[in-house]
């Protein structure tokens, strides 16, 4: 057995994370904590995990929610297609496995949204398999541990990561191992001043031992992130706001929006009779690929309009609209009305 999987185990029952909310649960439980950790800290997390299980205590009632109510829970975190895809594995399972979690990886490996570090996250957790997991904190420990130079989005790289992970598995222990693994990425082996005086591989570790840690994992190369600019229509009657729901794919699918126009787009619908347009300050919204600077236009209309609704739109009270599935910045907006 590897002193690498023994030293982290023994690290990991006295200085790892014991009190996580998910820890010990079930597969459900595991499941839905990977996928919400998938692009989410574990201190964000945490709350909507708690509300998420309240509502949707096991796969069968998330089977049975509408992809509605599902967003609805999953409004803030961010990344929707998790949400999405959430909802869709939890109908397979309802349907395919007659509502029984899964505990083969193939079977995991086969829902929507789950790959194949989540696959074996669950297997290890849940279900004590002997599966390696490779997500980000763990490239970056095994880069630095094995000392790996190369761009770990790299497919060769990748691989190589993929078999050092599993030639590195212990024999058993596989939830604690899976946990420390992730712990020490998280707390010790971080990505700038790790804490190496504390590591429980240190000795080991080849790029503490060669002086490198600070050079590895190998940086990608900075790319400029675009910047876009939209216009935020907040068209509202009384307490009644205009909302549109999105498509079924896309950053926000499925989330309801605010009407949105191009720069300098100032034609609206031909049944609004507007009492006051305000226009508010500009603020931007920082996605993972892209920054939006979103011009809030509140346009107050005197009346609803007569037309019949467009399909897709809605006018919702705002403090409905709160609790609906609207993305970040439209609830940043809501709250601002509210107040
Ligand atoms: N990130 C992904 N899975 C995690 C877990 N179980 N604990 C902490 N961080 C994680
Ligand atoms: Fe990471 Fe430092 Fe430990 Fe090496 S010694 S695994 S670089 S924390």
């Amino acid at each position: 057995m590897s002193s690498f999987s023994t030293n982290l185990i023994a690290w990991q029952r006295c200085h790892g994370r014991h009190d996580l909310p998910w820890q010990g649960g079930d597969a459900y439980r595991v499941w839905l904590s990977e996928i919400m950790l998938q692009q989410t800290q574990v201190a964000t997390v945490i709350p909507y995990y708690r509300r998420f299980i309240e509502f949707f205590p096991n796969v069968v009632a998330l089977a049975e929610a509408s992809e509605e109510q599902v967003l609805a829970h999953w409004s803030g975190l961010g990344y929707y297609a998790r949400g999405r895809n959430l909802h869709r594995a939890a109908r397979i399972i309802a349907t395919q496995h007659a509502g029984e979690f899964p505990d083969q990886f193939e079977q995991l490996l086969a829902l929507p949204g789950v790959g194949r570090s989540t696959a074996a996250a669950i297997c290890a957790q849940a279900y004590h398999q002997r599966h390696a997991i490779l997500d980000g904190n763990v490239k970056r420990v095994l880069t630095r541990y094995c000392g790996i130079a190369g761009l770990t989005a790299v497919k060769s790289v990748e691989n190589q990561l993929w078999l050092l992970a599993e030639s590195l598995l212990p024999e058993r222990d596989m939830a604690t191992y899976t946990q420390a693994l992730m712990d020490m990425g998280a707390t010790l082996c971080t990505r700038s001043k790790p804490k190496c005086e504390q590591c429980p591989v240190q000795g080991a570790c080849v790029a503490y031992q060669t002086g490198r840690v600070a050079e590895l994992p190998t940086p990608k190369a900075r790319k400029v992130v675009p910047e876009r600019q939209a216009t935020f229509l907040l068209v509202m009657s009384g307490r009644e706001i205009l909302l549109e729901k999105r498509g079924p794919s896309g950053l926000w699918g499925g989330l309801w929006c605010l009407p949105q126009r191009d720069e300098g787009d100032n034609e609206y619908e031909s049944g609004w009779t507007i009492g006051e347009q305000i226009t508010w300050p500009v603020f931007t919204h920082v996605f993972t690929h892209f920054k939006l600077h979103i011009t809030p236009r509140l346009v107050r209309l005197v009346h609803k309009p007569y037309q019949i609704q467009q399909a897709g739109s809605v006018w919702m009270d705002v403090d409905e609209a709160l609790n609906a599935a609207i993305p970040t910045p439209v609830r940043q907006l809501l709250e601002q009305i509210g107040a």
